[in-house]
């Protein structure tokens, strides 16, 4: 099974295929590299000739943007009720993943039918905060963000201000996601819901190693020391080609849900849906931890 959001509006996938896909950003189109869209592009479709920028993998590593129209540095885009500042970064990033969307609506739907009660939110890898975003919209009593970068950290505090939301309770953190979890158990902090969205490989702000492979499963157990006895929700997602969805699941299975002893789990792949046919891109995997099957 494959997770798609129905609900994005300034974002759209034209095409993708040959290794690449061509997205419109409100009314920006970029074309830029996947690795996973091997199969032939519709060739018909003229704007793969017309982008706005293109992005060019250099043979040395990494990459740059070519512009073939002006385009400004940064701009908003609005989607799933949400405000989000895109700009094309030098690793062909824009700070967002609009895949995530479908995970916002499912943080959304619980965090909406358990408004009567306080619901504290820790998101790791939290990048740019569209999850911070969605669940503090969906009405958080709290939300921890953590990411090892200041920048995103930063862009994640403007994205809060484009949406009003900077009284609400959000703390931005820079730090190691696996230190601060850490620190986290030895000050006895509890959350409702976990969010993990950790990169194949990373660094924290002082040089910590990230590897996935090695450390998932150590910062999964940890987290789930911070649960509450009420949980919510805990999601695990990855990009991580090597990390299949039976891979998630039995981890979500042997971690999360045999050490709750309770609720069900779902491991399913997110991606993004072309609107010029019925090709589905896959963007990665998702775990999902909740009490009851019906909010699955
Ligand atoms: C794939 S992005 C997460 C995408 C995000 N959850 C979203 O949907 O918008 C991974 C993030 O992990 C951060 N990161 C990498 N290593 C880290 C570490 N050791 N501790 C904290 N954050 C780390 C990076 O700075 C980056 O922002």
């Amino acid at each position: 099974m494959i997770r798609v959001s129905k609900t994005l509006t300034d974002y759209e996938l034209i095409d993708c295929g040959n290794k690449e896909k061509l997205e419109r950003w409100k009314n920006i189109v970029l074309r830029r590299p996947d690795p996973t869209a091997i199969w032939p592009r519709n060739e018909t479709i003229s704007l793969w000739n017309h982008p706005d920028a293109h992005y060019h993998r250099s043979k040395a590593g990494g990459g740059s943007w070519q512009t073939i129209k002006k385009i400004p540095d940064s701009w908003q885009i609005k989607t799933n009720g949400l405000l989000f500042k895109v700009s094309p970064t030098d690793f062909k990033h824009t700070g967002l993943f609009p895949e995530q969307a479908v995970n916002w609506e499912w943080m959304n739907h619980l965090i909406q039918k358990n408004k009567d009660r306080d619901i504290k939110v820790l998101n790791l890898f939290a990048y740019t905060g569209g999850a911070t975003l969605a669940c503090s919209k969906a009405g958080a009593s709290e939300v921890v963000h953590v990411d090892a970068a200041k920048h995103m950290v930063k862009w994640a505090q403007e994205n809060a201000q484009l949406n009003q939301l900077q009284n609400n309770k959000i703390r931005f953190i820079v730090d190691d996601c696996v230190k601060f979890v850490q620190r986290e158990i030895r000050r006895g902090r509890k959350y409702d819901a976990i969010i993990m969205d950790p990169p194949s490989y990373g660094r924290g702000p002082s040089n910590e190693l990230w590897k996935i492979e090695e450390q998932l499963v150590n910062l999964i157990q940890l987290s789930l020391q911070l649960l509450s006895d009420q949980p919510l929700f805990f999601l695990v997602n990855s990009y991580t080609t090597a990390l299949s969805a039976q891979t998630i699941h039995n981890i979500m299975n042997e971690c999360v849900k045999k050490k709750l002893n309770f609720g069900v789990i779902d491991s399913s792949e997110i991606g993004l849906q072309c609107i010029n046919s019925d090709l589905v891109l896959p963007c990665g995997v998702s775990g999902r931890w909740c009490e009851h099957e019906r909010d699955l």
